[in-house]
């Protein structure tokens, strides 16, 4: 089994060791309230600032800042590597995992079923829709422009509003409800049973380069949430290593030598229906490593769309660096506020989304530009808090030729002479993260806003929190930058209808120790204790709003500032208009 072991067997594991017996097997732990603590293995300390938390299954150190779940534990203390940590813990709980070498027939055979299972699923789905009963599905697709061929070509599906019809169907095939719960297409049921996952939605097989089914997307009819529901990860699907589409674009991406990226199901098949045809989705979450190396099969060059909203933004930035690390060549395009791929194709047809692939910004003028929105570039902090995000940036570039000219374009744009960026640039590590403005980040200080980090705490521990917080917050309302990650991917992983504990979420953080060490810290704080809590949450929300607001009128501000000083009597009056609305709906909301 090459590298990586689906999640849901690494929860099976995980749901089934207790961190605190694992940790006392190597270092004696003392009682501390709810939790353990002791003299941290990782560093040298007189007082224990070593902390096991056995309700939520992580450690976290507060003297050197090493966190993590039973995996991380070994891997630091016993110096195994993730699988090696992995198969430790899976002989512990008595989990049988699929082995490199000896793959046996077992295996191999199931991964065969599963394939013919999502075919035949796929198969039924498609046949229901273009049933009598489809027709209100039909006409759902019809009436977002899909026509009927590519309904055809995408193998487009309809789950009926019943609890278990795609049992029946495929028990009368005689294929085992064991192996339908493998594949990810029914449930358990409270009381014993099973029930389809997919009910009442439109669904939008996943295929592999082969064009096999190896998943599925499921979408409402309605406005109803969640929006999506998709297949959880199988022995056959997992997340984030492959792209929405490929199987249909790569020849088409061979020749234009470049390839669009977008983010939805949609996003998808609007273009490509209208002839844009190197085209993938990554479905949801930021693109990860694994999908740009797939890419990079058939083109170095990229140009990413996602929405225009500000989660599109993170998505976007997030995804850039990791492009760069790749070593591909990625632009990005916008689309007018308020449209993705699929609504501005279907408004203004496919030379209009041509024209915004042509006028894509390179990444550096992309990010500068965001940048530039957030921070005054003309005062010394602003150039300094704009230098503090870009410089990681531009470090990631491998191309030494590329690193020294983004470094002198940089410079020209901060106005620094080119020598200080390029010393600022030496003293980025690699894998350390880099705040420009502190001093050479001591492990231990974590100097994040309190608000932030409760929330982090308070979403950890009721899934209702975090709706509530979606329904108010953005990924970029957090002003620290390792927190809008987190809820970021916290959000994702809701999306995904995922569980979302500590020790589950840190097995989506591989490779960012910084935040890492957030999630643990911020886990640790004092209880909160049950009757205050919703209304801390929303205190908690409520204030990062009226910094939003605050930063926006600033913003605006200054803005207007430099509208005076041009003279721009045209956009002075706009921003002053912008300005009041802005400060009488605050006002209101103070009443
Ligand atoms: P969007 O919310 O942007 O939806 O999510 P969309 O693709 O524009 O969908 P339409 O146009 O309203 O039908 C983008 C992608 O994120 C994933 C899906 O892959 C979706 O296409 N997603 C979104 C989920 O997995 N679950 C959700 O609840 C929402
Ligand atoms: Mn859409």
């Amino acid at each position: 089994m090459p590298g990586r072991i689906p999640e849901n067997i690494l929860e099976d594991i995980l749901s089934r060791v207790d961190i605190v017996e694992i940790i006392s097997g190597s270092i004696p732990l003392r009682r501390a309230g709810r939790n353990f603590k002791a003299l941290c293995p990782f560093h040298h300390e007189k007082t224990a600032s070593f902390m096991v938390s056995p309700d939520r299954q992580i450690y976290h150190c507060f003297g050197c800042g090493k966190s993590g779940n039973a995996f991380g534990f070994l891997m630091e203390y016993e110096r195994l590597e993730f699988l090696e940590a992995v198969e430790a813990l899976a002989k512990k709980a008595g989990i049988m995992l699929p082995e490199a070498e000896k793959q046996d027939a077992k295996t191999v055979s199931l991964v065969t079923q599963l394939y013919k299972i999502n075919e035949l699923t796929a198969f039924f789905y498609a046949q229901n829709l273009i049933s009598a009963q489809g027709a209100p599905a039909r006409n759902y697709l019809l009436g977002r422009g899909i026509k009927e061929e590519t309904i055809k070509l995408f193998k487009l599906g309809l789950a009926q509003d019943k609890w278990d019809a795609l049992i029946s169907h495929l028990r009368a095939k005689n294929i085992s409800l064991s192996l339908l719960e493998k594949a990810g297409l029914i449930l358990n049921k409270e009381g014993g049973g099973y029930y389809d996952r997919f009910r009442n939605r439109i669904i939008f097989p996943i295929f592999d380069i082969k064009s096999r089914e190896l998943a599925f997307g499921a979408r409402v009819m309605d406005n109803a949430l969640p929006k999506y529901i998709n297949s959880p990860e199988t022995p056959i699907y997992i997340k984030g290593r492959n792209l929405y589409g490929l199987h249909l674009a790569r020849e088409a991406i061979k020749e234009a030598d470049y390839a669009v990226v977008v983010e939805g199901y949609l996003d998808f098949i609007m273009p490509y229906q209208e002839g844009i045809n190197n085209i993938v989705a990554s479905l949801g979450t930021a693109l990860t490593a694994e999908q740009a190396r797939l890419l990079k099969r058939y083109t170095q060059n990229i140009v990413m769309i996602y929405d225009s909203d500000k989660a599109g933004e993170l998505a976007t930035l997030r995804s850039l660096d990791i492009f760069i690390e790749e070593g591909i060549n990625v632009k990005v395009a916008s689309l007018p506020q308020g449209f993705d791929p699929d609504s501005f194709v279907r408004k203004n047809g496919a030379a209009a989304f041509k024209v915004k692939i042509k006028e894509a910004q390179n990444l550096f003028d992309y990010k500068l530009n965001i940048l530039k929105a957030r921070h005054n570039i003309k005062e010394p902090e602003g150039k300094a808090r704009i230098a503090s995000d870009m410089l990681p940036t531009i470090k990631k570039f491998k191309n030494l030729i590329l690193r020294a000219e983004y470094t002198r374009k940089f410079a020209e744009a901060l106005n620094v002479a080119e020598h200080y960026v390029a010393e600022e640039l030496q003293k980025i590590k690699e894998d350390r993260p880099y705040t420009g403005l502190n001093e050479p980040p001591s492990k231990k200080a974590l100097n994040i806003n309190p608000t932030e980090k409760l929330l982090i705490k308070l979403m950890l521990e009721e899934a209702e929190f975090i709706n509530r917080i979606k329904d108010n917050l953005e990924p970029a309302d957090f002003q620290d930058e390792r927190i809008s990650r987190i809820v970021s991917i916290i959000f994702d992983l809701m999306k995904d209808g995922q569980e979302i504990v500590p020790h589950k979420l840190i097995n989506h953080l591989k490779g960012q120790d910084d935040i890492l060490q957030v999630v643990c810290e911020s886990t640790f704080l004092p209880e909160v204790s049950g009757q205050d809590r919703e209304k801390i949450v929303d205190d908690c929300i409520q204030r990062l709003k009226n910094e939003r607001l605050r930063l926006k009128r600033q913003h605006l501000h200054e803005e207007i500032k430099t509208a005076q000083l041009l003279g721009d009597e045209e956009k002075l009056g706009r921003l002053m208009q912008e300005f009041h609305l802005l400060v009488t709906a605050k006002a209101q909301k103070d009443k």
